[in-house]
């Protein structure tokens, strides 16, 4: 860098960066990319090296982080909540080890601990005599914000310490800092719910999760999947481990969540080694990480190095290289969904992002693409993270020479050319047309899926070769198929059509609430479908189920029950569902079913299970219960009969005892239910 660098160029930095700082941290809302940002701030560094007379307090480099928000109480941090200097390759990492090394030479023979840095959002949480008492957000470092509700809501977080009543000694006050994030698959299966529903997608983990940690209301909060990794004690007011790994350990102990993927290594050579192996592991996992940490092991160590700024000398960010690029938008197309849902994808430039080809990118949906301004033929940033579909994340402005073209909403569906409309108070549009090839083929697929049908051997390819050849109008028509109609078609021969028939056949057999979640009415997922089945004993009785009526079944609001009745409402669906029952597919609850029932040992018993179990997965026990003719709960009230406590326990615990509900472990689960 030049020397020659006015004060009114690095004035003007500051203020960018203060600017992008808040766009990120307080809006959620970042308008370049986290390269893009680190790049200002080496700059920035570089400036006031050369020029530290310049620096004043307000300065990005003298305050690393966020504003508070107003509109939370403030929290005073008991120590400063630090902190990481950034390394962008290997070479920084080299540089960072010898700079230690000068400043003392005991850091030759340390060893480290090397953790993915997740990218989420840093929480403070306050234990006193084991009990969670407050959480907090970083902040500027020094004081951020009480979010002790919505940190309540999060299961990964123990509300008493250690969990599960162990011989573990826990100093009255400790306060651990950790990471708070959402993980990818979850982050897939929310958008696909909040697109179903019509309502905007949400942008990206990091941002969900941190405007899921600042809900005013924590009902909503609750309703987000956040997860919590711990790293760190900040402050205790006793003894607590004297290294990283063993902290990392206690932590483990106490009943955090910490990174499976934390590791220890007796040198900076393993180091390297374990960098190398987390280019690509980095692909793998289920949760975003944008480097990872490299820690001096021994603390002691640690503190003896001393702090720059904010940032401990001891500890150091290998950032990866940024999962996003600059290409042209090519065009922008649009998908049809199950529900007739419109959505915009990009067509792009192809693009290398880390060593996988993008071709195309979501959009989300339509106010999206007006929001952010992209235009046809823009060059555009796309992020890719993990198996989540690629996303764009906005227009280079800069880079328009003019010839870029608005887009516009296409007035009919690609696949059926009929009229597209937008819901009232809905942010998506549809297509109309119940009978639109394109939404067929998804809810055919939906149909056959392993959670409803379970169709083998009838994938996406087969579906839309049966729509395309006219054999499926709708899905009761699958059980028309024969094997002439199959035999002649291109890529069929006799075993593989007789396997498909014989699949379809089998399917005859699945019970009422798999048929139920098939029929893919909004809202209506296998748990929803299973609560249904069990009040009603088939899908005639189901369809004359009036709004009143589904009101009263758990989990169903205003929204489903409104959706359940409109959809057996349609003439359409009529028609589907007494084809169904012409070929068979009807199935029903005996009446001997439910007498047995009636002699079951849990017989009208409501049963809420919290924490890890050992001898049930979640679905398990959750059959078992009902088998034996209980209720399971997804939330502890008043109505609860039996808390069913595994390893881990959430808040429900709490509020059990709170209500006095009575606590089961799982051999006194066992026991009296006689499993043993
Ligand atoms: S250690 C003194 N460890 O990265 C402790 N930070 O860029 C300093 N982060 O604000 C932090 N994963 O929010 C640490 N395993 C990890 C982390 C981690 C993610 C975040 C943290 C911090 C930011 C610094």
């Amino acid at each position: 860098m030049s020397n020659d660098i006015s004060q009114e160029k690095y004035e003007k930095l500051k203020e960018e960066i203060n600017f992008h700082n808040y766009r990120y941290h307080v809006l959620d809302q970042p308008v370049i990319s986290d390269a893009q940002f680190d790049k200002l701030l080496v700059a920035l560094r570089e400036i006031e090296t050369l020029h530290p007379e310049w620096i004043t307090s307000d300065s990005p480099t003298q305050r690393a982080g966020i504003i508070p928000l107003s509109k939370f109480e403030k929290v005073e941090h008991p120590l400063p909540v630090l902190s990481l200097a950034n390394a962008f390759d290997w070479e920084g990492v080299i540089a960072w080890r010898d700079r230690l090394l000068r400043i003392n030479p005991a850091v030759a023979n340390a060893q480290f601990v090397v953790e993915p840095k997740i990218d989420g959002l840093t929480v403070v949480l306050h234990y006193q005599n084991g009990m969670f008492v407050k959480g907090a957000t970083r902040g500027n470092g020094e004081v951020g914000e009480d979010i002790t509700s919505n940190i309540r809501t999060i299961r990964s977080i123990p509300l008493r310490i250690p969990v599960g009543g162990k011989n573990i000694h826990v100093p009255d006050y400790l306060v651990v800092r950790g990471e708070v994030f959402i993980t990818l698959s979850d982050f897939d299966s929310l958008n696909k719910k909040i697109i179903e529903n019509g309502e905007k997608a949400y942008l990206n983990p990091r941002n969900t999760a941190a405007g899921s940690l600042r809900q005013l209301d924590p009902a909503i909060t609750a309703k987000r999947p956040l997860r919590l990794y711990a790293y760190n004690i900040l402050t205790s007011s006793g003894e607590v481990p004297k290294t990283q790994w063993k902290v990392l350990e206690y932590l483990k102990l106490l009943g955090f969540s910490v990174s499976e993927y934390s590791e220890r290594c007796e040198d900076i050579q393993k180091v390297l080694k374990l960098s190398e192996i987390w280019q690509t592991r980095r692909d793998k996992i289920d949760f975003e990480v944008d480097g990872i940490v490299i820690k001096i092991d021994d603390l002691e160590l640690d503190k003896n190095l001393g702090i720059v700024g904010k940032d401990p000398r001891g500890s150091i960010a290998l950032k990866f290289p940024a999962r996003e690029e600059v290409t042209k938008l090519v065009d922008i197309g649009v998908n049809v969904g199950r529900t007739g849902v419109i959505t915009p994808y990009a067509i792009l430039e192809p693009v290398e992002i880390g060593g996988v080809v993008v071709r195309q990118a979501t959009l989300h949906n339509f106010d999206y693409i007006f929001e952010k301004d992209i235009r046809i033929g823009d060059r555009i940033f796309v992020k890719r993270a993990g198996d989540v579909i690629p996303y764009v994340i906005g227009p280079v402005i800069d880079a328009r020479d003019g010839s870029e073209k608005p887009f516009v909403i296409p007035e009919y569906c690609p696949a059926c050319g009929s009229h597209i409309e937008q819901m009232s108070g809905e942010v998506a549009w549809y297509c109309m047309n119940a009978a639109c090839p394109a939404q067929l083929v998804r809810n055919l697929e939906y149909f056959v899926s392993r959670s409803a049908m379970d169709i083998v051997g009838m994938g996406v390819k087969i579906v839309e070769q049966l729509v395309e050849e006219k054999l499926l109008g709708d899905v009761a028509d699958i059980y028309h198929l024969t094997m002439d109609s199959l035999i002649n078609l291109e890529g069929f021969g006799k075993k593989k059509a007789e396997n498909l028939l014989e699949a379809i056949e089998n399917s005859k057999q699945r019970p009422l609430n798999r048929l139920i979640t098939a029929l893919g009415i909004n809202g209506v997922g296998e748990v929803m479908a299973s609560e249904l089945a069990k009040k009603y004993t088939n899908l005639d009785e189901l369809s004359c189920a009036s709004m009143d009526e589904l009101l009263t079944i758990d989990g169903i609001g205003p929204n489903i029950a409104n959706q359940i009745v409109e959809w057996f409402n349609q003439e359409r669906n009529k028609q589907i569902l007494s084809k169904l029952k012409e070929v068979g597919v009807w199935p029903q609850i005996t009446k001997s079913e439910k007498t047995i029932e009636k002699d079951m040992p849990l017989e009208g018993k409501v049963f809420v299970v919290t924490g890890t179990l050992e001898r049930f997965s979640r679905t398990e026990i959750k059959e078992v219960i009902e088998s034996l003719g209980g209720k399971t709960s997804s939330s502890v009230s008043k109505n609860t009969d039996f808390i069913l406590v595994g390893e881990s326990p959430g808040s429900k615990f709490d509020k059990a005892r709170e209500l006095g509900i009575k606590i089961l472990n799982e051999e006194e689960f066992i026991k009296m239910t006689n499993l043993s």
